[in-house]
């Protein structure tokens, strides 16, 4: 992970991965990209520039390379049947990602699961965001999980990346409340809305340099 002053006042660039809509990355864009970090209250006197250096999509019509392009942000398709197999895929995607000097690679509702082989090209560089409060409901369906078992309370997670699903290591996490009457779609919104902002503040604290690891365990993230 590039540290803050590793780079002078190069700015901290991110890879964003997407399959689909894209509403979080448009949420980094609206409060981190190029300077809007700065004209956000909440950001410290650590702050550090960010930019969207690239958005990348295994999907060819996710609605999220659109808003990437409406910003001016370069964007490269991936899609998995072009590749012999993931390993392939993702050492391509890991090439593109170097050539644009990508410090954090951000999984924003990017729904394939990364290979060990892609990892160790960005070592505890790899974030992700998911639709609960992990360990509880991992895996591709989370918000459908969670209502079919009953949970009353749910969330967001953001967590690095490990060879596991949903297993990495946590950054932060929100509770949500789930309502009697809450279907799917009503949870997700509420859910949403935790995410765009939780999502671009684990960013910011990592371009922060105030995100590490505790070396008696490594399962858990120090926020300073
Ligand atoms: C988000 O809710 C994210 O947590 C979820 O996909 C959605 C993408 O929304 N990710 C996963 O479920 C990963 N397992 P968006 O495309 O509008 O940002």
């Amino acid at each position: 992970m590039g540290a803050p002053d590793e780079a002078g006042s190069r700015p901290f660039r991110l890879g964003v991965l997407i399959s689909g809509s894209g509403s979080n990355l448009q949420s980094i864009i609206d409060r981190l990209h190029k300077g809007a970090a700065a004209a956000d209250a909440g950001a410290g006197d650590d702050a550090r520039a960010i930019e969207v250096s690239l958005v990348i999509s295994d999907n060819v019509s996710a609605y999220g390379l659109k808003r990437a392009q409406n910003n001016g942000i370069p964007t490269a398709v991936f899609p998995m049947d072009d590749y012999a197999d993931r390993v392939q895929h993702d050492l391509a995607m890991a090439d593109e990602l170097e050539k644009h000097g990508v410090d954090l690679v951000v999984l924003a509702g990017y729904m394939l699961i990364v290979t060990p082989a892609f990892l160790e090209r960005f070592p505890q560089a790899v974030i992700n965001l998911h639709p609960s409060l992990l360990p509880a409901f991992p895996g591709g369906t989370p918000i459908e999980d969670t209502m079919d078992y009953g949970a009353r309370v749910t969330g967001v997670t953001v967590h690095f990346v490990d060879a596991g699903t949903d297993t990495g290591p946590i950054i932060l996490q929100e509770a949500v409340e789930i309502k009697y009457n809450d279907t799917v779609e009503s949870l997700r919104e509420r859910i949403h809305a935790v995410e765009h902002r939780l999502l671009p503040r684990a960013i910011e604290l990592i371009s922060e340099g105030r995100v590490s690891f505790d070396e008696a365990n490594p399962r858990f993230v120090i926020i300073s």
